[in-house]
């Protein structure tokens, strides 16, 4: 399973892009605002500045709602750096948008996606990466899960190429049920990937270690 960071903060891109496992990032609106992020041309600024530091794909979103808009914007994203990935959410537009793309050899990563059936359509526009939200569906008492589960096994049985990236991951625990449900990526916050290292055995093997080393070495 590929790990991309659901964060527009460098520091933490760069932090866990220093632990050699990162593959990717990904972005929304919303992130890049929490950075103080302004304007089109800063935004864009940014997400140079995040491909430079990460060899991987790197998910920028479009703001237009509209077909025409989200072909204008999407096709200034990709131009960007080759690793761009248009992000699109999953509207009508926005699946009509991913087909352009798709057509057009833009790489797209459809958003917002909290249904089967809204898979189902990503997959068949050509979408190379389909994100269900698992927490915001905890959040309402739904299982974000299972639905991870259920697109891996759609697109499984149809033969689909779309890569299930797992989004709106909360908890070192969602990364470990996403490994279960077979999704290809997870895209998490920093602090859930660090958490995939910690284990009290870990600790105390390791203080044990260095203890009896340092019995006979001093
Ligand atoms: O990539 C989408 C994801 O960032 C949403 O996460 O925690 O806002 O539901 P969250």
């Amino acid at each position: 399973m590929k790990f991309f960071i659901d964060t527009a903060n460098l520091d933490q891109i760069r932090e866990a892009n220093e632990l050699g496992v990162l593959d990717g990032v990904t972005t929304n609106p919303s992130l890049m605002a929490k950075e103080g992020i302004r304007g089109e041309e800063n935004c864009r600024k940014h997400y140079i500045a995040i491909c430079e530091i990460v060899k991987g794909d790197v998910s920028a979103e479009v703001i237009s709602t509209d077909y025409e808009g989200m072909i204008k914007e999407g096709t200034e994203l990709a131009a960007l750096h080759p690793n761009i990935v248009v992000k699109v959410p999953c509207i009508a537009d926005g699946i009509r948008a991913i087909k352009y793309f798709t057509d057009n050899g833009i790489r797209t990563n459809c958003t917002l996606v909290f249904s089967p059936g809204q898979a189902l359509l990503a997959a068949k526009a050509g979408a190379t990466y389909v994100s269900p939200f698992v927490g915001r569906l905890d959040d309402i008492a739904s299982d974000g899960i299972e639905l991870v589960e259920k697109i891996v096994d759609m697109y499984r049985y149809y033969g689909f190429q779309t890569q299930v990236l797992a989004a709106s991951i909360r908890s070192t625990q969602h990364i470990i049920q996403c490994i279960q449900a077979g999704a290809d990526v997870a895209t998490c916050p920093l602090s859930a990937i660090k958490g995939l290292l910690k284990h009290p055995l870990t600790d105390s093997g390791l203080a044990k270690f260095l203890e009896d080393y340092r019995k006979v070495n001093s």
